[in-house]
């Protein structure tokens, strides 16, 4: 069996590692995070789309034979261009089409609330989505939330400030459903759930991916690895102590996070 592939603009998408690993334990995982130009949420399309396609052709040039967009802004952004680099053999699971899909499944119709970062929300890719299956929309950039997490700040006063003024206004007190759109949210969901009436469901855009890739892979599936012995890769573009101390709070377990350029960062 061939690695799967993961990346996200940092080591928020070890949160999607994470889910991918309890999904298909057997499977090696070669995460990489390009901590070098995150955020990707304040980034243009087409940037995003410059580096999400160097980092899929990177991954495949690894040996991996799936690719998951973990980060909702390369997924809301730059899909096509990370299909069109992939190839139509390889499959590409994004962060998007999982949880709209979840959500479809659960709910029929009604008002479904999306936040993410400015590049997620203002490309209007899952408004997009979610209008075609017949609900309402309401959405909402959320841009501090991502940094303050990655800076630690998740689970005390400052992310709840962060939550209580962006929330403030109300408009998620209706929704069915709110979709975290961000890979760093699920560490502020207990926050998150405690501003919100009871009515509303959170919904995790991780857990849908890794379910997604596991029904991808199924039909693929050759067999269990013959060693059994996962060889996890876990890579970042620029390696700073910050990054390091913080991949364990992302993915849940001791991480070892190596550094390793891209062929455009070699010159
Ligand atoms: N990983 C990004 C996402 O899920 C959030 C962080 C960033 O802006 O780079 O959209």
């Amino acid at each position: 069996m061939r690695p799967i592939g993961i990346f996200d603009s940092g080591i928020g998408g070890l949160t999607v590692a994470r889910a991918v690993a309890e999904v298909l334990p057997d499977h090696s995982i070669f995460y990489y995070g390009d901590t070098a130009h995150l955020p990707y949420g304040e980034k243009s399309p087409a940037l995003i789309r410059r580096y999400a396609t160097e980092i899929t052709r990177e991954l495949l040039r690894l040996g991996c034979g799936s690719i998951v967009v973990a980060c909702n802004s390369a997924s809301s952004n730059a899909l096509d261009a990370i299909r069109a680099e992939a190839g139509a053999s390889i499959p590409v699971i994004d962060a998007v089409h999982p949880v709209v899909e979840a959500v479809a499944a659960q709910f029929s119709g009604g008002q479904i609330g999306v936040i993410g970062t400015r590049a997620t929300i203002d490309s209007n890719w899952y408004q997009r989505l979610l209008e075609r299956r017949g609900f309402e929309v309401v959405s909402k950039a959320t841009p501090l939330l991502a940094s303050a997490i990655e800076a630690g700040f998740h689970g005390g006063e400052v992310s709840n400030a962060l939550i209580a003024a962006y929330f403030e206004s109300g408009e998620f007190k209706a929704v069915r459903a709110l979709i975290l759109g961000c890979t760093h949210y699920p560490l502020v969901a207990d926050q998150i759930a405690l501003a919100l009436p009871d009515s509303v469901a959170l919904v995790d855009s991780a857990e849908s991916a890794a379910q997604a890739l596991k029904a991808a892979l199924d039909p693929l599936s050759d067999g269990p690895e013959a060693t059994g012995a996962r060889a996890d890769r876990f890579m970042v573009s620029d390696l700073t102590e910050s990054f390091t101390l913080g991949a364990q709070r992302f993915f849940g377990q001791p991480v070892i996070l190596v550094e390793h350029k891209l062929q455009s960062a070699k010159g």
